[in-house]
């Protein structure tokens, strides 16, 4: 059964350095999305090849077809450092494989601390 688990002072999650904590024989990391403001939770692997997931970048997705038709969508992924797939930073998912996912959980702030749902 999942509990929360207290991570960090929220004043300690800073944009662009993932707070990352063990829980369970886990890694999970702590981000704050740069686009929001919030906060979210990934665990450290990312599904393709085993990389540290939370040490790639959170950016705003940009999504077009062939032709070079871009736009800035609303949504935030996690770009991976390795290949740089990307992962939703909310649901997990790869936008490029259905098949492909993060494994993320519930993240919250009670009283100035973090707390992850794992
Ligand atoms: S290990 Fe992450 S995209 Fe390959």
């Amino acid at each position: 059964m999942s509990e929360w688990h207290d991570i960090a002072a929220e004043s300690d999650v800073v944009e662009g350095t993932p707070t990352i904590a063990r829980i369970g024989g886990r890694e999970i990391g702590v981000l704050r999305d740069p686009r929001t403001n919030g906060l979210v939770a990934i665990r450290n692997r990312c599904p393709h090849s085993g990389a540290q997931l939370c040490l790639g970048t959170l950016e705003q997705r940009v999504e077009g077809e062939a032709g070079g038709h871009y736009e800035l969508v609303d949504r935030t992924v996690i770009v991976c450092p390795w290949h740089g797939w990307e992962f939703d930073a909310t649901s997990g998912q790869c936008p490029e494989d259905k098949n492909m996912r993060a494994a993320v959980y519930p993240v919250k702030v009670e009283a100035g601390r973090v707390l992850v749902q794992a």
